[in-house]
């Protein structure tokens, strides 16, 4: 059942390319230049009116809903905000109908995600769901929606289920960014090729299992370790960090690069390990210079870099290459290694990796 992998969590790591695929076959269809997704198709005007988009989830979901934020108000122009469920439920939110709210959710049975949906229903606003669970209770609460077809995913820990919900919503971002017109065909185009090369690229990240498994090696014993991104590799950091904690027992925070020299660069010393987004595209001299004020107080720094980097492998005690993209696409492949790397630590520790303590698969209850 597992596939010859130790763990459903690897099993479902390496999944990714396909799982990717899978998502966006069928409704990109470069070269007819078009997106088909029924759920948008057939209540477009909902979307094009909308004054707003709030996103709502919790845990994982939340972070694949920032990244999501930063994609639609960047390639669609459409304001965005992001809230944990939890929150947005009880604090008596101001939503009309002109809101569309996306509520994005692996098993689609989560409590305050589903009690958000229903607050934002009785208000007026449009609902359209972003699920893996086929038939779930958010798939039908839902006024329409868009299923990543990641399969079935049974490791606690989300993996595959957070780059297919980015996938999905880069593609309802790409469409309304057409639709509205911010899109010129040609730079559409450009994104729906690109996006086609998405699980090529994730199956090279991959290969740097091995690696991956070294630079585990030399941090598992590590109390501590903070995660730094800039852009929209911001809530990667915080998915990194939040991997980490969830299966290793490790504490971790994520958090904005720049935002470090306001409190957490107080927490380096030699023994803090730094992983840090380094990518090409997306502020990559003002990650350089994060990375050196790191370095000058000794802390210890994993980088993620673009393949042929040279700048941060220089300053970087250790790298991992991952193809070039462009930017917005980054997290589906700047993901993954923060991912393997948390299961070799978990593994070393000889943590149950696959249902750690004190978690469920589903939150059922608030
Ligand atoms: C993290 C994790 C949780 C879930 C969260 C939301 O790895 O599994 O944080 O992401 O409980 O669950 P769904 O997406 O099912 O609503």
């Amino acid at each position: 059942e597992k596939g010859g992998y130790d763990h459903f969590m690897l099993k479902e790591i390496y999944e990714q390319p396909r799982a990717i695929l899978d998502t966006y076959r069928g409704r990109l269809r470069a070269a007819q230049g078009l997106i088909k997704m029924a759920g948008i198709d057939e209540n477009i005007e909902k979307f094009m009116n909308a004054n707003r988009i709030i996103i709502v989830a919790c845990g994982t979901s939340w972070h694949a809903g920032l990244v999501a934020e930063y994609i639609f108000e960047d390639l669609a122009r459409i304001p965005v905000e992001v809230e944990y469920a939890s929150e947005f439920r009880y604090r008596n939110p101001v939503i009309t109908d002109k809101d569309v709210l996306i509520a994005i959710s692996q098993s689609g049975e989560t409590a305050d995600t589903l009690a958000a949906i229903k607050l934002a229903k009785e208000k007026g606003a449009y609902v359209f769901g972003v699920c893996n669970v086929v038939g779930s209770s958010i798939a039908r609460e839902t006024d329409s929606g868009a299923y990543t077809h990641a399969g079935p995913e049974i490791g606690v820990a989300s993996t595959k289920a957070f780059t297919t919900q980015i996938t999905v919503l880069t593609l309802v971002a790409l469409k309304l960014a057409k639709e509205k017109g911010v899109f010129s065909q040609s730079r559409f185009h450009e994104f729906l090729t690109e996006l086609e090369t998405i699980p090529a690229k994730v199956e090279k990240v991959l290969e740097s299992n091995a690696l991956i498994e070294i630079i585990a090696d030399v941090y598992k014993d590590s109390t501590n370790c903070l995660y730094l991104g800039r852009g929209y590799n911001f809530p990667v950091a915080l998915e990194g960090a939040l991997k980490l904690k969830e299966i290793s027992y490790i504490h971790a925070e994520g958090y904005p690069a720049a935002e470090m020299k306001h409190g957490p660069i107080a927490l380096i010393d030699d023994q803090m390990p730094v992983f840090v987004i380094a990518t090409k595209k997306g502020h990559y001299e003002k990650v350089v210079s994060n990375i050196q004020e790191i370095k000058s107080r000794k802390g210890k720094i994993i980088a993620i870099v673009t393949e042929g980097d040279t700048q941060v492998t220089e300053l970087a005690d250790h790298v991992v290459e991952v193809p070039e993209t462009l930017e917005s696409l980054t997290p589906l492949l700047t993901t993954i290694p923060l991912q393997l790397l948390s299961y070799h630590i978990a593994v070393m520790r000889g943590c149950n990796v696959d249902q750690p303590r004190n978690l469920a698969k589903s939150v059922t209850v608030e």
